[in-house]
């Protein structure tokens, strides 16, 4: 059934990170241990769909529904990558990064490659979306994850494969996708949202990271996963959001001039820093400088942060022991993992999430259950249309139904995957252009399904899918005075089959 499927799969993804990784913490910039070290993480983080569809937020139509265009923010941010060894950007959701790739000329493709080699560029997460942890089902998620991570290892190779679990937005946290990341081979594990109060109590005890162990069954440690719950949310601290998005004060760092900030800004940046190095372990803090579809215009953040880092860190000529880097999720948690600290260990789950008095996010369990219940439908023809891909491999491709593949079902569930899309959190034109491509790609697996059978048969038959039995509507079986109905089951395991009356089911396999 659809679990040994799943192992299947994993074992698969175990394999495919079981390799070393040559390119990583050396690439990483300093962070003396003598010193409290912010770990600047420039990052933008970008839904696959939700106030507009995905395709909208790649190109930046619609900004009259909200300003956001990522085609323009990976062009703006490799440049400045390219000026400066220094400089860091992580990049996340693999269903943008794809459109973006394609669609460059080969002098980009090399720099962007070198900057990856580097550890400038680094992929985190690395799923073709962000994935929602309540409505999804573990099958698809491991699909989408797959999808996203093998486009980097085929594009990128290995330097490219994420070490880090970046789930910044989701409206809550599951054990079992802890325990499916473990299992993937990450790492380590950040997160944005929490229950307020739970927050609130691991700030005051220091237990904002933790070791968490995701599974009963699996033998300890292979579930457990280091976990951190950033500071806020997934944005910068208050009053140092850069983006030509925000409205935070530049710093302005001419004496001659008017409105000479510097003082004031540092002073405000280094309690933002002390409190917050009050509610970690480690003399490394994590600061996230970016939120929603930053960095279009990349040069107001760099060239703050910058500043900042150069006037903070000057201090330390006169005695100040605060260190500011740009850095990844990795570059912190190998930090992290140098500092040789133990973790308390988490046992459950961080569900339901609220961010406030009487305010939980838990409508989205239910909500759009029409959508839920298609994205679950197509799982499993999904599942169908891969295992006869593999089947039948070139047959399936090309036959005389034509020439398709499962590619395009499969990028469907990814983008479903994400946690605006089967959770039923996005506006009304973006599930339906959710919804339009799950039955795009069914049509087209259902051109493979029909030459992989026709191949397995010998025989080309007039295949007929009845795709309205959910409302009991099948014209060919209401106009035709006979048919055959193929059965096909996908499961990996064959359970016994009931049969009424005079039926006479024999089971492909055993
Ligand atoms: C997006 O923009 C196009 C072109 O202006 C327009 O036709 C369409 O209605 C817009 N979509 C939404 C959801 O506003
Ligand atoms: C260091 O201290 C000296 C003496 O107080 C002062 O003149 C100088 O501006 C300080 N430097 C920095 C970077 O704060
Ligand atoms: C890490 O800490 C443990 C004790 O907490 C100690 O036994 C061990 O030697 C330390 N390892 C390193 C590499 O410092
Ligand atoms: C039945 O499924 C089709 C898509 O396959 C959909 O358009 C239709 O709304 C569904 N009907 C009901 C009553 O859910
Ligand atoms: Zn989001």
């Amino acid at each position: 059934m659809e679990r040994s499927r799943g192992m299947c799969l994993l074992l698969l993804l175990l394999a495919g990170v079981a390799a070393t990784w040559g390119c990583g913490e050396e690439t990483c910039l300093a962070a003396p241990d003598n010193f409290l070290n912010v770990h600047l993480i420039p990052h933008t983080h970008n839904d696959v769909g939700w106030l507009k569809t995905v395709d909208q937020y790649y190109y930046g139509a619609n900004n009259s529904i909200q300003h956001a265009g990522v085609q323009y923010i990976l062009d703006s941010v490799i440049p400045q990558l390219l000026a400066d060894p220094n400089k860091r950007f992580i990049y996340v959701e693999s269903a943008f990064f794809w459109r973006w790739w394609r669609e460059q000329m080969e002098p980009v493709q090399k720099d962007v490659a070198r900057l990856i080699q580097e550890g400038r560029l680094e992929f985190i997460n690395g799923g073709w979306s962000m994935n929602d942890e309540a409505a999804t089902h573990y099958n698809a998620i491991i699909d989408q994850m797959t999808l996203g991570l093998q486009f980097l290892q085929n594009t990128f190779g290995e330097c490219s494969r994420p070490r880090v679990a970046w789930h910044i937005d989701p409206f809550g946290h599951s054990r079992e996708q802890a325990s499916l990341f473990a299992q993937m081979g990450f790492d380590g594990f950040f997160f944005g949202r929490l229950d307020y109060q739970d927050k609130t109590n691991r700030e005051k005890t220091r237990r904002m990271e933790m070791i968490w162990r995701a599974s009963d069954d699996l033998e300890a440690p292979s579930a457990d996963l280091f976990t951190g719950v950033l500071p806020n949310g997934y944005n910068p601290p208050d009053g140092f959001c850069w983006d030509q998005l925000c409205t935070d004060m530049p710093i302005m760092d001419d004496p001659n001039m008017e409105d000479y900030n510097v003082d004031v800004v540092l002073a405000k940046f280094l309690a933002a820093v002390h409190a917050q190095a009050a509610k970690y372990q480690s003399n490394h803090i994590v600061m996230t400088m970016g939120s929603d579809f930053q960095y279009e215009n990349a040069i107001p953040w760099f060239k703050n942060m910058d500043k900042l880092m150069r006037l903070v860190n000057a201090r330390q000529a006169n005695g100040s022991n605060v260190n500011v880097l740009y850095s990844t999720p990795s570059c912190y948690l190998n930090a992290l993992n140098r500092a040789n600290l133990s973790w308390p260990m988490k046992m459950d789950d961080f569900f339901p999430y609220a961010d406030g008095a009487h305010m939980f996010w838990t409508g989205y369990f239910t909500s759009r259950p029409g959508f839920k219940g298609y994205e679950r439908l197509s799982n499993n023809f999904l599942q169908v249309c891969n295992q006869l891909e593999a089947l039948t491999g070139a047959a399936a491709i090309h036959g005389p139904y034509g020439t398709s593949s499962s590619l395009e079902l499969r990028r469907a569930m990814g983008v479903a995957q994400h946690h605006d899309a089967v959770t039923g959190t996005a506006k009304q034109h973006v599930n339906d252009d959710y919804t339009l491509r799950l039955f795009k790609g069914w049509k087209a697996c259902q051109v493979v399904v029909s030459n992989a059978l026709s191949s397995l048969m010998g025989t080309k038959e007039n295949f007929v899918f009845c795709n309205l039995l959910n409302i009991s509507v099948c014209l060919s079986t209401e106009m035709s005075k006979s048919f055959s109905v193929v059965i096909y089951n996908p499961l990996g395991t064959c359970s016994h089959t009931v049969c009424s009356s005079s039926c006479e089911w024999r089971t492909l396999c055993g």
